[in-house]
C-alpha cells in the first residue's frame, strides 16, 4: 500500500483519538516491516529524545532501534536520575527539592531534538491526578516538538499499535469477524490500567473484531475505554471460540489502585483453552511467569509474545515517519 499519507492528527502520538485511521496506520506499519531497508537513513539529521520517568526494556530498546533504523540520533534520559527533579505545580514557589519547572524542561529539551518520547506511569494513588496526565500534557503544552507517549498514566499507544499489527498478521484470512478476549491475570502488586485501556480503545476501532473482556468482580476497567466490549466474570465463557486471548493484570479502577479479593482460579492451563479457536496467546511483557500466565501458555507454539515485542520496532518506525512527514 502507498505510504504517502499521514494518519497521526495534531502532530502528537498520544492515544487512539490522535489517529485518523487505526487500521490504515496498522497496515502502514506492516508495510514498513516488510520493506524495512527502504527506510534506512530517511530521517538522517533528526534527533529523538526519550525521557523515562519509569523503567523500561522493550520501549527503550525498540524506540531506539526504530529511530536508528531511520538514521536518527537518539538521546535517552532517566528523568529520575539524569536530570534535575521537576516541579509540576503551576505557580509553585520553588524553594524545596525541585530545582526546575517542567515547563522550562519541556521547552528546553524541545530545542535539542525533533521529537520527544516520554514515559510517565500512573501513581495509582489519586485517580484524578493520574487522569490529568500532568507530565505528558506539560510536554504537549510547553514543547514545540511532536510528542510520542512511551506509556502514560492511562494509555500505552505504541504497545497497542504493535499488538494490532500482531492481530492483523495472525488473524484467520477469511473475512468473518474474529473474537478477541482481554483477560485479567493475577499479580503480586497493583498495576496501572494503561495497557488494558489502550488495547481496548485500539481493538474496538479495528475492523471485524468482536471484543470481550473477562475480569473478577471489582476489576472492571473505566467504562469510557470499553463501550463496545462484552464483559464476562469467568474465563470459561469468555474463552469459548476465542481467536486471540490477551492476558494482562490491572488493579481495581473503581476502588482505585486497590486489589480486591479474587476468588477462583485465574491462572489457566492449556486444557482451559480447549474451547477456543486455537487461540493465539498475547501479553505485552514484562510478564511474571506462573503468576500472571503459565509457562505452558507463554511458550506454546501459538504464543505471540515475542512477535508483539518485535513489532514494537516497526510500530515506532511508522509513527516516527508519520510525525516527521517523511512519506
Ligand atoms: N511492554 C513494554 O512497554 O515493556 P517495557 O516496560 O519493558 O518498555
Amino acid at each position: 500500500m502507498p505510504l504517502n499519507k499521514y494518519y497521526i492528527l495534531m502532530n502528537n502520538f498520544l492515544s487512539v483519538s490522535t489517529i485518523e485511521s487505526v487500521d490504515a496506520l496498522v497496515q502502514k506499519a506492516i508495510a514498513i516491516k516488510q520493506k524495512e531497508e527502504q527506510y534506512r537513513s530517511i530521517a538522517a539529521g533528526k534527533t529523538l529524545a526519550m525521557l523515562f520517568m519509569n523503567p523500561s526494556t522493550r520501549t527503550r530498546m525498540s524506540t531506539w532501534r526504530a529511530a536508528k533504523n531511520l538514521g536518527m540520533e537518539v538521546i535517552s534520559l532517566n528523568m529520575t536520575s539524569d536530570t534535575w527533579k521537576l516541579e509540576l505545580e503551576e505557580g509553585a514557589i520553588m524553594n524545596a527539592d525541585k530545582p526546575e519547572h517542567i515547563k522550562d524542561a519541556a521547552n528546553v529539551i524541545g530545542q535539542y531534538c525533533d521529537i520527544i518520547g516520554i514515559r510517565s506511569f500512573a501513581q495509582l494513588k489519586n485517580k484524578l491526578e493520574d487522569e490529568a496526565e500532568s507530565v505528558l500534557n506539560a510536554f504537549v503544552n510547553y514543547s514545540t516538538k511532536p510528542i510520542i507517549s512511551l506509556e502514560s498514566a492511562c494509555r500505552h499507544p505504541l504497545q497497542s499499535l504493535a499488538d494490532m499489527m500482531c492481530i492483523s498478521e495472525h488473524r484467520p484470512k477469511q473475512s468473518k469477524a474474529i473474537k478477541v478476549v482481554l483477560s485479567w491475570a493475577p499479580h503480586i502488586k497493583p498495576i496501572p490500567h494503561a495497557v488494558a485501556n489502550s488495547f481496548s480503545e485500539w481493538v474496538q476501532q479495528m475492523p471485524n473484531i468482536e471484543y470481550h473482556i473477562c475480569q473478577p468482580k471489582g476489576y472492571e476497567l473505566d467504562p469510557r475505554f470499553t463501550q463496545h466490549a462484552q464483559l464476562h466474570y469467568h474465563q470459561a465463557s469468555a474463552f469459548e471460540d476465542a481467536d486471540f486471548i490477551y492476558f494482562k493484570n490491572w488493579s481495581s479502577y473503581e476502588q482505585y489502585g486497590s486489589m480486591p479479593l479474587v476468588t477462583g482460579n485465574w491462572l489457566p492451563n492449556l486444557e482451559a483453552l480447549a474451547t477456543t479457536n486455537h487461540a493465539k496467546i498475547m501479553h505485552c511483557m514484562p510478564v511474571r511467569r506462573n503468576v500472571e500466565v503459565r509457562d505452558t501458555l507463554l511458550d506454546a507454539p501459538n504464543s505471540l509474545i515475542l512477535q508483539q515485542a518485535a513489532n514494537r520496532v516497526y510500530a515506532t518506525m511508522a509513527v516516527l515517519i508519520d510525525l516527521l512527514n517523511l512519506q
